[in-house]
């Protein structure tokens, strides 16, 4: 691994505190961070070094994955920690900025590899990229590269604005876009498992397979952030992004061969199938809800609209499902089912793959379908429920194989993507072309509901989501699966 400077935006902000500073301190202990490197902070607080190596530290102590703080360990990574203070939209900040950047450079006889991560409001995106680039910060002899993280865009145009921007700065293949579902270890396994297994990849595919269930269910609320989550829902915070990346990887064919290049052709193949919406049709294939007061593990929790901030004629939805269908000779005919929502009974990220019944005696027998069931989380697992013989009673019962059993201390999700990004590995990043086409197909959605064309229906806090998304399957003749 290369040596490099990290210069981190929004180093006094939420996001550095409890995922990118303990992130990079668990590469550290695990010897999996770039030697020498130095760290650069920035932020609109005027803070000294020693102040800032300070918050690093205590953001380790309440954060970090691994607990080994002994001064001989912790002391020398907090050395690498410098910080400046920095007005985004103020040019002569970044020049500043390049000063303290090849001084150290200098220092630690560094080669001029610079990562620029933006953990900043979506709005600096475009400014920044375009300061570091008329600052020469990004004229380098070595490599540079940028880290942003979602939202890209608010809708298709405002996406592509801001691809424009960036790519006049950054090259696509310069720019590193955080998606961290694609960082979650067992939607990292999704490739691997069909690959490493002939058993299923022979069975992945409309000859088999009855529908695809993905949901991602959360029990928590719009919690503080009325003003971003008002703005935009469920189908913009986690539709358009984290559950069509899970779609991708879920149904993309085996590719060529195992690189970054040839992972994210096939995902973009599988976007490029799926079949289009207009916006009239919405209402056929989308659910929209919102929750209202309920419990949630005996708890009383309060409804959206009277949540701080929320104005109680808020249309938002805080639940999105939808049926798609890919149309490519694998999954055509084959519905995939997609729902996420907050204030739901369970937190549950999970893939429900629903086997064909086959034979005339399993249906005559109502017999339970095989089901492959990809647990991403809270726990990791992959199982398969087959149907087995009971030998004392004789009857025909499901039984649960489990490929997983032991819970591991894992790496987490910000570990593994900026561990990648050092290396120059960009498979598990959103490629510019799978936002653009995600942004495409969610597009009619936002029309609709801005139109008024789909209903809004409502849910209890604590259930399984409204009966609309229950009738969605109905009418196919399914349901979900593990709502238990
Ligand atoms: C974020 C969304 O991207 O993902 C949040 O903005 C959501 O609203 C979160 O709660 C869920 O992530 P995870 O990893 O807890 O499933």
């Amino acid at each position: 691994m290369e040596s490099m400077t990290f210069v981190l935006f929004g180093a006094t902000g939420d996001l550095a505190k409890r995922k990118i500073f303990p992130a990079l301190y668990n590469l550290y202990l695990d010897q999996k961070i770039p030697k020498p490197i130095s760290v650069i902070g920035l932020g609109r607080r005027e803070i000294s070094d020693q102040e800032f190596q300070k918050y690093v530290e205590q953001s380790l102590r309440s954060f970090s994955r691994q607990e080994a703080f002994d001064q001989e360990i912790i002391g020398p990574f907090l050395e690498a920690f410098r910080y400046s203070v920095l007005d985004a939209g103020n040019l002569e900040d970044f020049k500043k900025l390049e000063n303290i950047v090849s001084q150290r450079e200098k220092e630690l006889n560094l080669p001029e590899n610079r990562m620029f991560y933006l953990s900043v409001a979506p709005e600096y995106f475009s400014v920044i990229a375009n300061h570091i680039k008329e600052s020469g910060l990004g004229t380098t002899k070595g490599w540079k590269r940028l880290i942003i993280e979602k939202p890209f865009g608010h809708d298709l145009k405002s996406a592509r604005e801001l691809n424009s921007n960036l790519s006049k700065a950054f090259k696509e293949d310069e720019i590193y876009r955080i998606d961290h579902y694609l960082g979650k270890s067992m939607i990292q396994s999704l490739e691997s498992l069909a690959f490493a297994n002939p058993v299923l990849q022979t069975l992945l595919n409309n000859k088999h397979i009855a529908n695809v269930q993905i949901t991602a269910s959360e029990t928590v609320g719009v919690e503080e952030r009325a003003g971003y989550y008002d703005k935009s829902g469920a189908i913009r915070d986690m539709f358009q992004n984290h559950m069509l990346q899970i779609l991708m990887m879920t149904a993309m064919n085996m590719p060529k061969s195992i690189s970054p290049d040839e992972i994210r052709k096939e995902k973009r193949k599988v976007m490029e199938s799926v079949r289009p919406l207009k916006k009239e049709g919405v209402r056929q294939d989308v659910v929209r809800a919102q929750y209202k007061a309920g419990k949630i593990n005996g708890e009383p929790v309060i409804s959206y609209i009277n949540e701080p901030g929320i104005k109680e004629t808020s249309e938002n939805d805080t639940f999105i499902a939808a049926r798609l269908w890919i149309d490519n000779p694998f999954w055509e005919g084959v519905p995939f089912y997609i729902r996420t929502g907050k204030r739901m009974a369970a937190k549950s990220t999970r893939i429900v793959i629903e086997f064909k019944k086959t034979s005339k005696k399993e249906k005559a027998e109502r017999l339970n379908p095989n089901l492959l069931i990809i647990e991403i989380s809270p726990n990791e697992n992959v199982s398969l429920l087959i149907n087995s013989r009971n030998p004392i009673s004789g009857k025909i019962e499901p039984a649960k194989i489990s490929l997983f059993t032991e819970q591991m201390d894992i790496p987490e999700a910000y570990e593994r993507l900026i561990y990648d990004a050092f290396r120059g590995d960009s498979t598990f990043f959103a490629h510019w072309k799978e936002v653009e086409l995600s942004w495409k197909w969610v597009q009619p959605i936002l029309e609709a509901f801005e139109e008024n064309l789909a209903p809004l229906h409502y849910y209890l806090a604590g259930s399984t989501g409204p009966e609309a998304v229950h009738s969605l399957l109905r009418e196919d003749g399914f349901h979900w699966w593990l709502d238990e």
